[in-house]
């Protein structure tokens, strides 16, 4: 799949699978959520650039890696779901902005209808990170990017935590351009267009709703 990248390490598949078990509590499924997001951001940002700096160790000089200041990232969570990921990766980036879009789905249609909508607003210098951790028909995330687009981020990467084949096509068909960063693509979607086999409603089992 063209421009889909699967986070296959082990320890992003191990936390995935006790995320995946109906048994797995609320309180532990959002540890694992925040522990695979650190993961996910690990991968997401590997091409992030870097300069040198001379520092001292207390035992010499030397000229050390840090991340070229210039470097600015916005992430995106498609709320609610995306909380989850959102404080996993602010914790390895704690300097990131953060915006928010609300959107639920229309429960016949399955269409997405946006309720909320703030991100920072020095958006064009920013690199952007959207997350959901789940892309089931795409509609949300598509309808995500399409808005987050009008703001002009300089570029803009797309994780989740599982994708369904429908969902990636169909988001790949309205931005081929936005990587999609993910643990897993799962079989496919149920008539509720849940992903099978999936792992539930994701934000029903981060924040205990059912
Ligand atoms: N959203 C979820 O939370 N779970 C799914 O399986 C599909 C969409």
């Amino acid at each position: 799949m063209p421009n889909v990248f699967i986070i296959d390490h082990p320890l992003v598949q191990h936390k995935l699978t006790l995320m995946r078990r109906v048994e797995t509590s609320t309180a532990k499924f959002r540890s694992l959520l925040t522990e695979i997001s650190m993961l996910l951001a690990y991968e997401v940002t590997r091409d992030l650039p870097l300069k040198k700096e001379w520092i001292k160790t207390p035992l010499a000089e030397m000229e050390a890696p840090l991340l070229a200041p210039e470097k600015k990232l916005v992430i995106v969570s498609i709320m609610r779901a995306g909380q989850g990921i959102l404080d996993g990766m602010l914790q390895l980036m704690p300097s990131a902005r953060v915006g928010h879009i609300g959107l639920y789905r229309e429960p016949t249609t399955l269409v997405p209808v946006e309720y909320y909508f703030k991100v920072p607003h020095d958006i064009e210098e920013r690199d952007m990170i959207v997350v959901d951790p789940m892309i089931a028909t795409g509609n949300s995330a598509i309808a995500a990017v399409d808005r987050l687009k009008e703001t002009n981020p300089k570029s803009l990467k797309l994780v989740c935590l599982l994708a369904a084949p429908e969902g990636i096509k169909n988001f790949h068909q309205h931005h081929p351009d936005v990587p999609i960063y993910t643990a897993a693509v799962d079989a496919g979607l149920d008539e509720h267009g849940y992903i099978i086999p999936g792992l539930g409603d994701a934000g029903d089992r981060l924040f205990g709703t059912k």
